[in-house]
This record gives structure tokens, C-alpha cells and sequence, in this order.
């Protein structure tokens, strides 16, 4: 047997050891040396079996600790997303918003990270030091914390492939501040009203937010590669695009390079701003790691947005956006400087910390696994059920599960509700009606793997197939 065999084997006997009661919640599991020796096994596969059970939410490892079965599972019992977290000591027991409407109702729509899992020591600390901030008589800053953007400036520059300069990093209210920001920006310096390119299907609230902030939006489907560049070119002046070109949204496909050089030369030449939401490019499940596209932004037509809601939490409600040198800069930071500052200064100064100890990239490095794990549960059922297909599963943290019948998509999500499982359909995110195929966008970064199994489950029963 292969060393993931024998892991699957370790992870079924643990599994069946709390099933059975012989573990019970809070119990010590045994040390991976001691049942390494005990089942003539190697100790990495015994870690690796935790690990994947730790991501399932039957135990809770943590460094330097005793692994211990999670509170709340039990003989009989599926993990909950509450027994395999809380006691992170991060939700101090309250209901989690995931489900949020009752215990029985599984919310699987995208967008919620595993908040859960961030390391409780870390949070208090990055609390404590937002409260040991010395008080200063005041405003804030309203391009954001200065300490926030250099260490946002820093970190885009381990992960993303671009090191800018902290001037160019201005601090939002989210994705969607950051669009209704560049948009206001826009319309001040032309003096009218941007015409503003959107893929379609794409991002509900960003569209939401620049046509509020006064933008005439135009539609551009997407293939398998990004947004149609050819359609683009095609539509007559544009002032600007938004673009997901690292996991497209909601389809997930990956822009590759040679698209995003002719989108880049289609701005250098026609005057546009290309805006790249970056909104889950840490959480890449296979291949390597894809640069952002402002790291191939020679001519200065890129504005980058990135945020902390998919890799930490979205109730922190903190964005920013990278502004390219020139003209944009300025009429956009002048924005900046109009509305005023967004985040409250204590969360900026606890993000800055949780940046700058490395507290981030530890959180990062732990749901990435768990990410992949539960990618790799939504991969396998959907490959063992003939006409389901899944996509968007490379990277982030969500699946587009489309079907060959012919029933739509609301209608699947609408049963599925019944059903007690929330989820979204790709429909929803149309710019125009039929622009996307029949299909459920599933949000699994916050499920546990037996919630992902009932979920699919519930979409199995509703479409009436069958799984292996
Ligand atoms: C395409 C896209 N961009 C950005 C975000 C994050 O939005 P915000 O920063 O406003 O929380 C999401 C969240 O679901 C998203 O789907």
C-alpha cells in the first residue's frame, strides 16, 4: 500500500474510534510517534492522516499541543463546522453566521471563508495590540495606516509578484468601496459618466457598487481563458475594465499569459484602465502560484484590488487598491481624500499586526490545506457521477457545478433550499440572460467535508442522479 493508503487507513480507524465512542470529544488522540509505532506505519503518514482529519473537523491539531477529538463530535455524531472550530476560543460559542438561519440550514453559498480557523492566540494578540495603540488627538489617515500599507506593499510583494511603492496602496471599504472608489475617481477626471467593461457573468456587488457611483457598465463574456479581449476591442470606448483574470468569477477560468499581454497592450493603446480584483488568488489547488496581472504592467494601465474577506474575515471590511503611477493615481487618491477614511483605525493597526508577525501567512498555510482537502472531496463525487461536471476548482474557494439536463439553474437552487442547503446559481450572476450555462455556484470554505457531502448529496437528490 502507498503512503496515502496508509494514511486513509489511519484516518478511518480514528474516524471509527469516535464513532464508536472509544474517543470522545476533548479526549487526546494518540501522539502520531505512538501510533506510528503501533501500526508499523511511518509518523509522516500519521501526520498526514491528521492533518486530513483536522481539516474535517474530527480533530483539532495545533502546534506544540496534544491533538485532541474536536468539541462537540461524538458516537454517532458528523463533525459540525462549530465542533470542528470553536474551540479556536474565536467565536466564544456564539452561533456561526455560516448557517446563521437555524441549525438544520446549510449555508454553502460563496463567499465565506474558514473565518473559524484562525489561530485564537493570534487574534487576541493583534486585538491587544490595536488597543495598546497610543492614543493620539487626531484623524486618521485616509489613504489608511501607513504601517497597514507597507505591510500590505510587503506582502504583495512575497505573494503576488509586485512590490509596490506604500503611496500607491490606498485602503478600502471592501471590493466593492474599492470599485465605487475607482469609478468616483474616473468620472471626476473625465467629467462624465466612465464606461465601465464587466465580465459576463461576473461580481453582483461590484457592478452594484460602480453603477451607483455613476458608471454605464457594458457586458463582455468570458471563455475558457477570461474575458472575450476580441469582444473588447469591439465595443467601442471603454474607460475602463474589471477583470478577474487569476480565477475568473464565478467560472474559474485562469487568464493565461498570452491573453493578459493583449489585454494590457488593448489599454496601453486605447487609453483604458484595466482593474484586477484579486479577491481569492492565495488558494491555488493546482499548478503553480499565478502572478497578479499588475506584475506585468509595464505601461501603467493596471489598478489592483485585493482584500483581507477571503483570506481572513469579511466582516473586517478592509480592502485596498494598488493605483498605477499618473493621472489615475491622483484622481483617484483625491477620491480617497474626499470621502475620508473607511476602516476604523483599530482594525487597520490589528490587520497591520496580524501581517507583520506572520500571523497571516501561518492562517494562510493552514486553510489552504484544508481548502484543497475539501476541493478534492467536491473533484472526486462530482468525477463519479456521469453528466455533473464541476469547474472553478483549480484555485479559491468555490465550485461551479453545472448538469446536461435541462433543469435551470434557480430552480435547482430553489429545491435545494427546501432541502435545507443554500447555495447560488450561476444564472444570478448574468449580465445578460443566457450568458452563463445552467449551474450552482458552492461555496465550500467554510464546510466541514460531511457538510460538502450533504450538500452534494442534496444536489444529487434534486437532480435525480446517482453517485457511485
Ligand atoms: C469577485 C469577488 N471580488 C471580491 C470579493 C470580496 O468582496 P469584499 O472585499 O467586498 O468583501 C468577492 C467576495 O465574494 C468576490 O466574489
Amino acid at each position: 500500500m502507498d503512503q496515502f493508503g496508509k494514511a486513509a487507513g489511519v484516518v478511518a480507524r480514528v474516524r471509527a474510534m469516535v464513532q464508536d465512542g472509544t474517543l470522545v470529544a476533548g479526549d487526546a488522540v494518540p501522539s502520531t510517534r505512538v501510533l506510528a509505532a503501533e501500526l508499523g506505519v511511518a509518523r509522516g503518514t500519521v501526520v498526514a492522516a491528521y492533518e486530513q482529519l483536522d481539516g474535517e473537523g474530527w480533530i483539532r491539531t495545533r502546534q506544540g499541543a496534544v491533538a485532541r477529538v474536536a468539541p462537540g463530535v461524538g458516537a454517532g455524531h458528523w463533525p459540525t463546522e462549530h465542533a470542528a472550530r470553536d474551540a479556536s476560543g474565536r467565536t466564544d460559542g456564539h452561533a456561526d453566521s455560516a448557517a446563521g438561519t437555524g441549525a438544520d440550514l446549510l449555508d454553502a453559498r460563496p463567499g465565506i471563508p474558514a473565518v473559524t480557523a484562525i489561530a485564537a492566540r493570534d487574534w487576541r494578540a493583534a486585538w491587544r495590540a490595536a488597543a495598546d495603540a497610543p492614543l493620539r488627538n487626531a484623524l486618521s489617515d485616509p489613504a489608511g495606516l501607513p504601517e497597514l500599507r507597507a505591510q500590505i506593499a510587503a506582502q504583495l510583494g512575497l505573494a503576488r509578484g509586485f512590490a509596490p511603492e506604500i503611496g500607491r496602496v490606498v485602503v478600502t471599504a471592501g471590493t466593492a468601496e474599492a470599485l465605487s472608489l475607482v469609478t468616483e475617481g474616473l468620472r471626476n477626471r473625465l467629467g462624465r459618466a466612465p464606461v465601465v467593461a464587466v465580465e459576463d457573468p461576473g461580481y453582483r456587488s461590484g457592478r452594484r457598487a460602480m453603477m451607483s457611483a455613476g458608471a454605464t457598465l457594458v457586458g463582455v463574456p468570458v471563455d475558457g481563458d477570461g474575458i472575450d479581449v476580441d469582444v473588447l476591442g469591439r465595443i467601442g470606448p471603454v474607460d475602463a475594465v474589471v477583470v478577474t483574470p487569476t480565477h475568473q468569477y464565478p467560472l474559474g477560468s485562469v487568464m493565461p499569459v498570452a491573453r493578459r499581454l493583449r489585454l494590457l497592450d488593448w489599454a496601453t493603446r486605447t487609453g483604458a484602465v484595466v482593474v484586477e480584483d484579486d479577491y481569492d488568488s492565495e488558494f491555488r489547488h493546482r499548478g503553480s502560484p499565478v502572478p497578479a496581472l499588475a506584475a506585468l504592467d509595464a505601461t501603467s494601465v493596471v489598478v489592483h484590488v485585493g482584500g483581507f474577506s477571503k483570506t481572513l474575515d469579511p466582516r473586517l471590511r478592509c480592502s485596498y487598491v494598488v493605483l498605477p503611477p499618473g493621472p489615475v493615481h491622483e484622481a483617484v487618491a483625491a477620491s480617497r481624500l474626499a470621502r475620508g477614511p473607511v476602516v476604523a483605525e483599530p482594525v487597520q493597526v490589528a490587520l497591520a499586526h496580524l501581517l507583520r508577525t506572520g500571523a497571516l501567512r501561518r492562517h494562510l498555510g493552514r486553510v489552504r490545506r484544508d481548502y484543497t482537502h475539501r476541493r478534492e472531496r467536491v473533484a472526486t463525487r462530482v468525477a463519479a457521477v456521469a453528466g455533473l461536471e464541476a469547474r472553478a476548482l483549480d484555485g479559491g474557494l468555490h465550485a461551479v457545478l453545472t448538469w446536461s439536463g435541462r433543469a435551470a439553474g434557480r430552480d435547482v437552487v430553489a429545491r435545494m433550499a427546501r432541502s435545507g442547503v443554500l447555495v447560488s446559481a450561476v444564472e444570478e450572476y448574468e449580465v445578460s440572460p443566457g450568458s452563463a450555462p445552467a449551474g450552482i455556484v458552492l461555496g465550500y470554505g467554510a464546510l466541514t467535508l460531511p457538510q460538502l457531502d450533504r450538500a452534494l448529496d442534496v444536489l444529487l437528490e434534486v437532480l435525480r442522479v446517482r453517485g457511485d
